[in-house]
């Protein structure tokens, strides 16, 4: 079944980048008269699964929005108990993230995280520091105003300590300054759970990400679901403010 998708997809033109909302494990759950916890418990098998077909269709950056800055606001049991299935998750993870080649970062502010679980999800990172595959990045308390104002304060220092001249700062000063420095920006944003926004996600980098929203709730999503994204994201014709007639001169 996955295969004959898999073989749908033209390796010549893959995005680089994709970056995944995944939402809808709580709608996921009450659908069937369970905790929302048994919703995220589905959603990291799904994380899993998508992880390895990103890997096997070749795709060099997996961006997944895991906890947001609002997300501390939820119910402290919820929050605890995310926190909690990340850091199990990742750590029963590591030796497959190994094998499989894809190397873990994370981008957020980290300053409001727990700091043991913050060590051990580093430890994670360091373990597979070595990966020249996949780069999985997991936003973790993340939020883009957070990551933009951090930008724009850092960026405000160093022309203050005259490191650089406010003359010359441009659209690539201000990628540097981001926590995605050095990692290509989107080319394809999907959003799981049927809602149409961006949810503080990225803001800068997906200047001109294609978006694929659909239906299916974060755990129902699958490898074919996966695939079909990227087929239908082949099919767009990016024109990065152009006209279809120069793209095609
Ligand atoms: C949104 O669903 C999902 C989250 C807030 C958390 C997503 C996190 C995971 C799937 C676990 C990640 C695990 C790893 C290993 C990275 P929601 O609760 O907002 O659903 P709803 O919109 O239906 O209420």
């Amino acid at each position: 079944m996955t295969t004959t998708l898999i073989e749908e997809i033209d390796k010549a033109r893959l995005p680089k980048h994709v970056a995944i909302i995944m939402d809808g494990n709580g709608r996921w759950a009450k659908m069937r008269n369970m905790e929302r916890s048994a919703g995220h418990v589905e959603g990291v098998n799904t994380v899993r699964k998508i992880t390895e077909i990103a890997s096997q269709v070749g795709i060099d950056y997996l961006t997944l929005y895991a906890f947001s800055t609002e997300n501390w606001n939820r119910p402290q049991a919820e929050v605890d108990m995310l926190m909690h299935l990340i850091v199990v998750a990742i750590e029963r993870e590591t030796a497959d993230l190994i094998k499989n080649n894809v190397r873990l970062n994370m981008i957020g502010d980290f300053s409001r995280m727990p700091a043991a679980a913050y060590e051990r999800l580093t430890r994670c990172m360091d373990d597979t520091a070595h990966c020249t595959g996949l780069v999985l990045t997991l936003a973790l308390s993340y939020s883009s105003r957070w990551e933009i104002t951090e930008a724009c304060r850092r960026i405000a220092a160093d022309a203050v300590a005259n490191e650089i001249s406010v003359a010359d700062i441009n659209d690539e000063t201000v990628g540097r300054y981001l926590s995605t420095a050095g990692m290509p920006d989107p080319d394809l944003l999907i959003r799981t759970g049927g809602d149409v926004r961006v949810s503080n996600f990225l803001l800068w980098q997906i200047a001109y990400a294609e978006i694929y929203v659909t239906q299916t709730f974060w755990p129902d999503f699958d490898k074919d679901q996966f695939c079909r994204a990227i087929i239908e994201y082949q099919s767009r014709e990016r024109r990065f403010g152009r006209t279809s007639e120069q793209l095609t001169q």
